[in-house]
């Protein structure tokens, strides 16, 4: 009667008191894009700059700043010991991309040392291991006869001094000059309240000005690259093992104003030709995170790189009209040739070469805009003028829409969308379904931006205060755990999917909840991360049928095969979205060695990982004695994975 019983069970969800049977089928579906789980970037909550960009200093070239407001212009910088700082419009600029400079006032009758401070962004962490690269550029403005020192240097909030080193300047030096210097503290102190200094001494220099340009200060960067990233938040993000990198935004992409959409070309060269933009999160981006660098990190993570191009529509409102389009669209092309272009054949491509990359970076996707239902009623997403010029000059890519799914209708039907959803934990669980209902017609998806954010529908956009959530929770992670296992059970269409944000700087933040908070010396990775991380470090490449979760119940799963290990792995993830304890047992219709290997995380409904609590809840590894037919208790609000090793 047994094997009856069992057959007669298959494919159906047996709940009895949180019992439920699973019926694992042994012929896979579907293969699994290698490209399944990845990050989505875009310059928020100082992702980029004061994230996972290294520089140190903030408002290092007063970019975009408007001298008439000395207060904002010298947004992070301070006096030190009296000098009188402004930030002018030089006269001689250091550069066509940087009209401003800082004048430095040494006061007649100074004494000790004087001169300037950056506090960095919201604090600089020292440490005496680290050896500092330190630049500016300087020039005295009227010549003088002084022939001495600057000290370039780290101090404490309260001017203890943590290190530096003295430079030669010359007061015959009208012209700009860039000093290069290292600086190796020999204090770590405990608060990351520090500030960079170039002082000189007061009484030498009283009553002259120096100015200065494009200063920098950067800490040892991941793998050693120059301008490179941030190494805590590069090897937080790495751990992940993401397959995908989406960049430059999001509405970062799309600037409040055509003038200050995101424009490659403004990216790339010398740090001191790039003028930096208005960001569309109310901060200057530097834009020394530009595209090289946004491409070169994908390549030192083995990631393809989704990345976007403008689409004609500014995020405040303005579109270029159709007719018009032809300069935008050629910046597109050529953004896309400097990404992938033969640099014998594309002058943006022989910029890639010159900069020491002749090979094609890792771009396979690349999208049209973001989010262009945004404004549905006054503009029309240029997507055909777009695809019909980009798909002729580059037919080996893929190319994204990222309006609304088929509304309204674009032609040519986009073979690719991005689709983005931010919601509540239980919209989560509840969707879990929703691309079980989609054609498998030749289109396929990414869900390039989602997260729980709120566990209130009615308050989704609200500030944190009215009821979205500040850091990810056990419930709202679960939640997207559990709409994950429906990514995966339709990783036939769907082929990239990644959390957003991905960055925030706890001190300076736009949006709330992120994946990675951080602050100038800490990384605080939330339960979701840990989340997305288990989903990615426990792919398969091969997705195994088995019966399928109640849509209206709250423990979901989802089962894949590992064929690229010998003996192959079956992995199984078992999300509960719920306190109470969710039993399940798996039925396999193969044989498996008895012990399987456990990662679990799990924790109450609120429990969050936060500055003040930043390990609350990690995955925790343990083992389980298992056969072809075995029982597992998935605790309240967990995500489990199983790895099951298959046998003869
Ligand atoms: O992730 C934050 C924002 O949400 C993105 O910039 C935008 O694409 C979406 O609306």
């Amino acid at each position: 009667m047994l094997p009856i019983l069992l057959t007669s069970l298959a494919f159906l969800s047996v709940s009895v008191k949180s019992q439920i049977t699973i019926v694992v089928n042994g012929t896979a579906s579907h293969p699994i894009p290698s490209t399944l789980w990845g990050q989505m970037f875009e310059d928020i909550s100082h992702s980029g700059d004061g994230g996972l960009y290294a520089e140190l200093l903030q408002n290092r070239a007063f970019q975009m700043v408007d001298t008439t407001d000395q207060t904002t212009a010298l947004n992070a910088w301070h006096s030190v010991n009296g000098a009188q700082l402004t930030v002018i419009e030089e006269t001689v600029p250091v550069s066509s991309a940087l009209p401003n400079a800082l004048s430095v006032v040494i006061p007649s009758g100074s004494s000790g040392q004087v001169g300037v401070g950056n506090e960095g962004y919201f604090g600089i962490k020292v440490n005496s291991s680290d050896t500092y690269n330190a630049s500016f550029f300087y020039r005295f403005p009227v010549a003088s006869s002084f022939n001495g020192t600057a000290t370039v240097g780290l101090q404490t909030s309260t001017g203890e001094f943590l290190g530096g080193i003295n430079v030669t300047l010359s007061g015959s030096q009208t012209s700009w000059l860039q000093v290069n210097t290292t600086i190796q503290p020999t204090i770590t102190p405990d608060s990351l309240t520090n500030n960079f200094t170039v002082t000189v001494d007061g009484a030498e220099l009283a009553g002259q000005t120096i100015n200065f340009a494009m200063f920098s200060l950067f800490p040892p960067t991941f793998k050693n690259r120059p301008n490179g990233m941030r190494i805590d938040i590069a090897e937080t993000l790495s751990a992940m093992a993401p397959s995908f990198f989406r960049l430059p935004g999001g509405n970062n992409l799309e600037g409040q104003t055509v003038a200050t959409r995101w424009q490659w070309n403004n990216t790339v060269g010398p740090l001191v030709d790039r003028p930096g933009r208005v960001g569309d999160w109310g901060y200057v981006n530097t834009d020394g995170l530009g595209i090289f660098e946004y491409l070169t990190w994908c390549e030192d993570l083995n990631m393809q790189a989704i990345m976007a191009v403008w689409s004609g529509f500014a995020l405040g409102g303005t579109s270029i009209a159709e007719d018009d389009l032809g300069p935008y669209i050629q910046q597109a092309i050529d953004q896309i040739n400097f990404a992938v272009g033969d640099p014998a054949e594309s002058d943006a491509a022989a910029l890639r070469a010159s900069l020491g990359h002749p090979d094609p970076f890792p771009v396979v996707h690349v999208e049209i805009g973001n989010e262009d239902f945004f404004a549905a009623d006054t503009y029309t997403y240029r997507w055909n003028q777009y695809i019909t010029a980009l798909q002729a000059t580059f037919p080996n890519l893929s190319f994204l829409a990222t309006s609304d799914t088929f509304n309204p209708i674009l032609i040519p039907n986009p073979a690719e969308w991005d689709i983005h959803v931010y919601q509540t934990p239980s919209w989560f669980a509840e969707n879990s379904f929703i691309y079980d209902g989609f054609e498998r017609n030749g289109t396929h998806y990414f869900e390039g931006e989602y997260a729980a954010i709120s566990t209130n529908s009615n308050d989704l956009f609200g500030t944190p205060a009215d009821g979205r959530l500040t850091f990810p929770t056990m419930e709202s992670s679960t939640g997207e755990a559990a709409f994950m296992t429906g990514l995966e059970r339709n990783s036939d269409i769907v082929f990239a999917a990644s959390y957003a944000p991905l960055l925030n700087h706890v001190v300076n933040s736009q949006w709330t909840p992120n994946l990675v908070s951080f602050d100038s010396g800490n990384v605080y990775p939330s339960t979701s991360y840990y989340v997305q991380q288990l989903f990615s470090l426990n792919r398969g490449d091969e997705y195994l049928p088995s019966t399928l979760p109640d849509a209206d119940g709250t423990t979901f799963w989802s089962v894949v095969r590992k064929t690229s290990v010998v003996p192959n792995e079956i992995i199984i993830k078992v999300v509960n979205t719920v306190g109470a304890a969710s039993n399940v047992t798996f039925q396999l219709p193969f044989s498996i060695e008895d012990t399987a290997t456990v990662q679990l995380l799990t924790g109450a409904e609120t429990d969050s990982n936060t500055p003040t609590a930043p390990s609350m809840v990690t995955p925790q590894h343990s083992s389980l004695v298992v056969g072809e037919t075995f029982a597992y208790t998935a605790p309240g609000f967990s995500v489990s994975i199983l790895t099951l090793i298959t046998s003869a």
